[in-house]
């Protein structure tokens, strides 16, 4: 097989490891005139220009001028069928699910409707540099099967399922037990490692999902090796409290889903804002994770979610937008807004933390650091190249950082889809901003 490669020149940087567990100076590499080589969509070889160019005769070299290459995003939680309700007005959790996000999703039981959203969804993924994300689809099987189908033509890694859902919803949003169960399994027969696509089985939450669903859904995940679990976790104060109300016999939320055999590794849980100890222990022990929605426990009123604490606990923890409730795309966005709800709590997050969570730490979450979320040879070729001269702020805020930190925090707080000028996918372009 002829192998075919090419090579990027700009500012690169990725992660190593976590700084909370390395140090921020062992957490990350970067090269100040650096080259990517790509061969058959997968990481090759990065490095300084220097070392690099001359290993590289024949070979096409794009170079780009005041630009950061880096991972591309990782979104570990975010809804497709809600990208036409996000911003919208005046609810919390609750009433939001009831007034506008049921409603919303009712339309993708027609599968032409779904087709066009998944469409508009994962080009505003790809606009804003993220390239893998866990995703909710609604509970109509055709939703997961448009999303799918709209993913494999573009080749990326994405994670999605099927609502589970048969309670406390309106009637024309819920499944059953056995048609769930039947359903997902249909689903992940179809689509569960088929090109760089997995399955989630997706319970919308404790509230929606009668015991006898939840049992299915842990029968489900003992049926088939590698699948994820994804669902929401202590986002609101209310929500906990139906919780307790409807499951009285289980020490708390994350019990509830513990004694359906629901967590363990690759079970994502959405938000954890009001985890207590206790909590944040068997996740981090069951080798569970923890999505951070920066954007959508701001916009939703949630609470603040203690990184510190997790961090302490050792859970994993990736960043999520959580479009619709979530106000952006931009995982830039979701930093900056982290950042600030660390502030509100009197803790910083250094930029290097960001960049973590936005892509190693992501992988790491999902299990999918032996193929994305870093250049380290062998994994997939999905990276960003970042454009310093975005907008005229962010170009003359640039010229005044002394330090590679600074610009990366400036990024950060100042970035958003105008700072992506070319988002790539196993090696092929598949979004570029001019
Ligand atoms: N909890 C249950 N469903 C949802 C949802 O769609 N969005 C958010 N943010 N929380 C939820
Ligand atoms: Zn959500």
């Amino acid at each position: 097989m002829t192998s075919h490669r090419k090579a990027y020149r700009a500012a690169i940087l990725h992660s190593l490891a976590d700084p909370a567990v390395v140090g921020i100076e062992a957490s990350y590499e970067y090269f100040e005139d650096g080259v990517l080589v790509i061969e058959n969509g997968q990481i090759a070889r990065v490095g300084h220009a220097a070392d690099l160019l001359p290993t590289l005769k024949g070979v096409e070299v794009t170079e780009y001028q005041d630009a950061l290459i880096t991972p591309g995003f990782i979104d570990t939680h975010i809804h497709y069928p809600q990208t036409g309700m996000i911003a919208s007005y005046g609810e919390q959790l609750l009433d939001w699910l009831n007034t506008y996000t049921f409603p919303t999703e009712r339309r993708f039981e027609d599968k032409a409707h779904a087709a066009d959203v998944a469409g508009i969804f994962l080009k505003e993924l790809l606009r804003n540099g993220t390239t893998t994300a866990l995703v909710f689809g609604s509970v109509h099987k055709q939703s997961v099967d448009a999303f799918f189908e709209a993913a494999e033509a573009l080749n990326l890694r994405m994670i999605a399922g099927k609502v589970l859902m048969d309670r406390n919803a309106p009637d024309y949003l819920t499944d059953t037990p056995e048609s769930g169960y039947a359903e997902s399994k249909e689903l992940i027969e179809r689509w569960h490692g088929k090109g760089r696509l997995h399955y989630a089985v997706t319970p919308r939450f404790a509230p929606t999902s009668t015991p006898e669903q939840l049992s299915l859904a842990g029968k489900l995940l003992g049926e088939y090796p590698d699948l994820y679990m994804h669902t929401h976790l202590s986002e609101n104060r209310q929500e906990i409290e139906w919780v307790k109300e409807l499951f009285p016999e289980r020490k708390g939320y994350l019990d509830v889903y513990d004694h359906y055999q629901l967590i363990g590794p690759r079970a994502v849980f959405a938000h954890g804002v009001h985890l207590c100890d206790e909590e944040c222990q068997r996740l981090a022990e069951t080798g569970s994770a923890v999505a951070f929605c920066p954007t959508s426990n701001l916009f939703l009123g949630s609470g603040l979610f203690d990184l510190a604490k997790l961090e302490h606990h050792g859970v994993r923890v990736g960043l999520g937008t959580d479009v619709g409730a979530g106000t952006s795309f931009s995982q830039l966005q979701s930093l900056n807004e982290a950042y600030k709800i660390m502030q509100l709590q009197g803790k910083k997050l250094d930029p290097f933390k960001s960049l973590y969570l936005a892509t190693l730490g992501g992988a790491e979450a999902l299990y999918l650091d032996d193929k994305i979320g870093n250049f380290a040879s062998g994994k997939d070729a999905d990276f960003v190249v970042l454009d310093y001269k975005a907008t005229p702020l962010i170009d003359y805020r640039l010229q005044q950082a002394k330090s590679l930190a600074e610009k990366l925090f400036a990024l950060c707080m100042l970035g958003d889809d105008r700072a992506i000028k070319e988002t790539f996918a196993a090696g092929v372009s598949v979004h570029c901003r001019d």
